[in-house]
Order: structure tokens, then C-alpha cells, then sequence
């Protein structure tokens, strides 16, 4: 049996932005945020609290935290790296931080220069002091299915940093494909590991699209009863850190597989389609979403 309601956090505006090369600004940031509250996305990452120097996209935070209207039932939560990211996003008043580690060594210090057993002595305050303030945090372990550097990833190796966020508190465990190459047998086996320590609502599925497999994925996270995933208007996306990995599933593709399977997201796909074109042509190309661009057509024709 298939969960009848899906939650989807639309990562576009971090994840989906945060790639970027191009400046892109302010205000057209926080007009996406809008959009996809509007589409009736009800969590969404706005931003990321890391070092400009890393990732410079990302470096108007707190200006975009600041420009977006709220609205009730919806929740922003912001990347924090360590302490020194959380200090700076508390001020902006997100709803919920994420801790962002690695299933492999290699992904661990490229993306945020320490070793896996580093990152999670920097989390381990960051959670306590996002619990002292009332935050949820949610913890991302990237590379779960491949890794860039290191190649094949166990679901062993994913265990162990899915124990060691459990250990430290943190609340729901993201287990994300960064590179896009887990198919849906081994998406499901590393997923079970990740179940044995989180519930399945606070287990979520991360599938960026670069193998074309990312729907297949969560097709398989949702037989075993997983009804979380990340996802990403129009398809952008992809980590600084994984040269030559494409953006995340598309919302919009996500929610027109959902709809055809009766299973309830509150997302307006048309709306959603709009916020795609949107951003898309913000960034001046067209969007990589296969169903955006056929319900684009559709109504042009
Ligand atoms: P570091 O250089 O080891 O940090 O970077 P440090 O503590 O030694 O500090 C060095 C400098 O960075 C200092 O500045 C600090 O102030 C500054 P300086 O004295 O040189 O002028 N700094 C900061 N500035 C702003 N905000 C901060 C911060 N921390 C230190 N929070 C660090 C370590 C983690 C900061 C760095 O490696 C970093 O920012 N990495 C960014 C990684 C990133 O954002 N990657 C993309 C997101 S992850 C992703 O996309 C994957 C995901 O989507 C899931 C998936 O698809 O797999 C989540
Ligand atoms: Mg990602």
C-alpha cells in the first residue's frame, strides 16, 4: 500500500540555485520562494549559511530570509555547516536547520574540508543549540547511493553516519543520491539501513536526476511507505562538489507521477509549472523538467 499523501521540500532555491554561476538576484530569489508557497510547496530551503567564499550564490542569506513574506504552515529551513552557520541563520528565523554530512571520506572534505568523524563533533552543538531554540534539524548524507571521488558507497558506510546523526540527535535523516547513479533495488536496500534507526516519517529521499533514475527511485522509496522527498523546481540543481552531476528530480515531474498515482502532495501543478518558467527564464534556458516543458507546449499550442 502506498502512502495516500506525499510531502515534498522544494530545495530549488538552495540546491537549485546554490550551482549557479551566474548572479542571481535577490529579489528573484525570494519571488521563487513566493512562487512555490503560492504552488502550495509547505517546506521549502531557502538558502544555506556557508562560507561565501565556498559557495559566493549563496552568500545573500540572510537578504533573502528577510525578503520572503511567510506564510502559516509553511516551513523555511536553511543549510548550517557548524556553529558559526547557525549563529548567523538564528537571526533570520528559520523553522528548521539541516546538517549536511557524507557517506564517503573523500565527499566529506571536498564539500565541507573535514573528515565524516569531524563533521559530526562541528553538528553535534549546532544540534544542540537549533534544540535550545526550538529547530528541528535534519541531517543530509550525501553520496548514500556514489561518490565523485570514491566511487561505489555500501550501505554500511551510509549505517554508520545514519547511526552517528541518530547519536547526536538529529530529528529526520535525508539520505541523498548526490551524483544520481542508485537504482531502485539498491536505493531500496540503503533506505532499509536508514530505517532502522528513523521512523518512516522521518526518513526522506534526495534524488538528483543525472542517470535519468530519479523517479524510479522514489517509486521504490514510496513501496516501502517512505512519503518524504526532496525535490527541485524545474530540475535545477547539482553540488558545487560533484562536477558533472545534474540537478535534483524535478517538483514538477514528481508531482504529475504523484497525481497519476492518486496521491495527494496540496501542490497546484500549474501553478508549479509557472514557478518553473519562471525561474527558468530567469536563468535564461529552458526548464529541464519533462512534464513543465510538455504542459508549457500543451498550453502554447
Ligand atoms: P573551512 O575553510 O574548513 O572553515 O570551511 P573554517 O572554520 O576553517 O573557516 C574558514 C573561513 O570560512 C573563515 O573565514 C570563516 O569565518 C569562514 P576567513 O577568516 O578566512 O575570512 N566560515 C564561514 N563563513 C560563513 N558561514 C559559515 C562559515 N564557516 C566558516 N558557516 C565550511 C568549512 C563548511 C565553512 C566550508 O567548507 C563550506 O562553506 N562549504 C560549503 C559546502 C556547501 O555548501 N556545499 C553545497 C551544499 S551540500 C549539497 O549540495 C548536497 C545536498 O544537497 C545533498 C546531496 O545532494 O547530496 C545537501
Ligand atoms: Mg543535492
Amino acid at each position: 500500500m502506498l502512502s495516500t499523501h506525499v510531502t515534498l521540500v522544494d530545495v530549488g532555491p538552495r540546491d537549485g540555485l546554490q550551482n549557479e554561476k551566474q548572479t542571481v538576484a535577490t529579489d528573484h530569489k525570494v519571488e521563487l520562494v513566493h512562487r512555490l508557497q503560492a504552488a502550495g510547496l509547505r517546506e521549502i530551503e531557502v538558502t544555506s549559511f556557508v562560507s561565501p567564499k565556498w559557495v559566493p550564490q549563496m552568500a545573500d542569506n540572510a537578504a533573502v530570509m528577510a525578503g520572503v513574506e511567510r506564510r502559516p504552515g509553511v516551513r523555511y529551513s536553511v543549510l548550517v555547516p557548524n556553529m558559526q552557520g547557525l549563529q548567523a541563520a538564528l537571526p533570520t528565523r528559520p523553522d528548521e536547520v539541516v546538517v549536511f554530512g557524507a557517506a564517503s571520506e573523500a565527499f566529506s572534505q571536498r564539500n565541507i574540508n573535514c573528515s565524516i568523524a569531524e563533521s559530526i563533533e562541528r553538528f553535534r552543538p549546532v544540534v544542540a543549540a537549533a534544540h535550545e531554540a526550538n529547530l528541528k534539524v535534519r541531517g543530509a548524507i550525501s553520496c548514500a547511493l556514489g561518490c565523485p571521488y570514491q566511487g561505489e558507497v555500501s550501505a554500511d558506510e551510509v549505517e554508520r553516519v545514519v547511526q552517528l546523526m541518530k547519536d547526536i540527535g538529529v530529528d529526520h535523516c535525508g539520505v541523498a543520491d548526490t551524483i544520481g547513479v542508485g537504482t531502485p533495488k539498491r536505493v531500496q536496500a540503503v533506505m532499509e539501513r536508514a530505517l532502522k534507526h528513523y521512523p518512516l516519517v522521518e526518513v526522506s529521499g534526495h534524488f538528483h536526476d543525472t542517470y535519468g533514475q530519479a523517479l524510479a527511485n522514489i517509486y521504490a522509496c514510496l513501496e516501502l511507505g517512505i512519503h518524504t522527498f526532496d525535490a527541485s523546481i524545474a530540475g535545477l540543481g547539482g553540488c558545487p562538489y560533484a562536477k558533472g552531476a545534474t540537478g535534483n528530480v524535478a517538483t514538477e515531474d514528481v508531482v504529475f507521477m504523484l497525481n497519476g498515482l492518486d496521491i495527494d502532495t496540496g501542490i497546484d501543478l500549474n501553478a508549479l509549472v509557472d514557478a518553473g518558467a519562471f525561474i527558468s527564464e530567469v536563468l535564461g534556458r529552458a526548464p529541464v523538467s519533462r512534464a513543465g516543458k510538455a504542459l508549457l507546449a500543451k498550453r502554447a499550442a
